[in-house]
């Protein structure tokens, strides 16, 4: 299955991708193509060192964001990318490109949503003094955040902790989530009812 991996900054979850499935051949996972909006994106060196094309798609070069999706859109079809997985990609797509690709883009979150959406997730969390964050992997549809959840990882909140070490804590546990909901995505062990996602899987998280 080919994969369009979208990331705007230093693209940790895409190292992960590409050494637990892009070159593990056991899985049979590759990764056709690494999308940035932003061309001095760390992700793009990550992705040029393990040979995966890359294209930088950026914003000012378009007269509005439809025609920004159009050109994603066409990467992701000349790539022949099944799945657009979003990591770390601060863009948000408009309705014709979502429902374009409806159930086929995924995203990753550092909070347990629908607790603290958006660009500030971390910082939210802590201004709120919630003992409990984690991670979630889902859908995207037209809102911010809002679509249906794949899967989630929960870790705690220190009160010694500040962005930094919770950013940190958060992404080891991106790290596991990320490469196995896909591989699940690969097999087709996800069906999504409605809102509801029912991953069909033996392999705890
Ligand atoms: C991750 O923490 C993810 O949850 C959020 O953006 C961050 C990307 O990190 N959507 P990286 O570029 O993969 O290191």
């Amino acid at each position: 299955m080919n994969i369009a991996v979208l990331a705007s900054g230093s693209g940790t979850n895409l190292q992960v991708l590409i050494e637990q499935l892009h070159e593990d051949k056991a899985t049979d996972i590759n990764i056709s193509v690494v999308i940035s909006d932003r061309k001095q994106a760390y992700a793009l060196i990550r992705a040029k060192q393990a040979g995966i094309p890359t294209q930088i798609v950026s914003v000012k070069n378009y007269n509005n964001r439809i025609e920004f999706d159009a050109e994603i859109a066409r990467h992701i079809e000349c790539y022949s990318a099944e799945l657009i997985v979003l990591a770390g990609f601060m863009k948000l797509f408009q309705p014709p490109f979502v429902r374009k690709y409806h159930n086929r883009i995924i995203n990753i979150h550092p909070s347990l949503l629908p607790a603290f959406p958006g660009a500030t997730a971390v910082a939210d969390t802590l201004a709120k003094g919630v003992k409990v964050t984690g991670v979630t992997v889902h859908y995207v549809d037209e809102g911010v955040d809002t679509g249906p959840i794949i899967a989630q990882t929960s870790i705690p909140v220190y009160d010694t902790d500040d962005e930094e070490s919770l950013h940190k804590r958060i992404q080891i546990e991106e790290h596991k989530l990320y490469p196995k909901v896909i591989k699940w995505y690969a097999q087709g062990k996800i069906k999504v009812e409605e809102r509801k996602v029912i991953t069909d899987s033996s392999e705890t998280l």
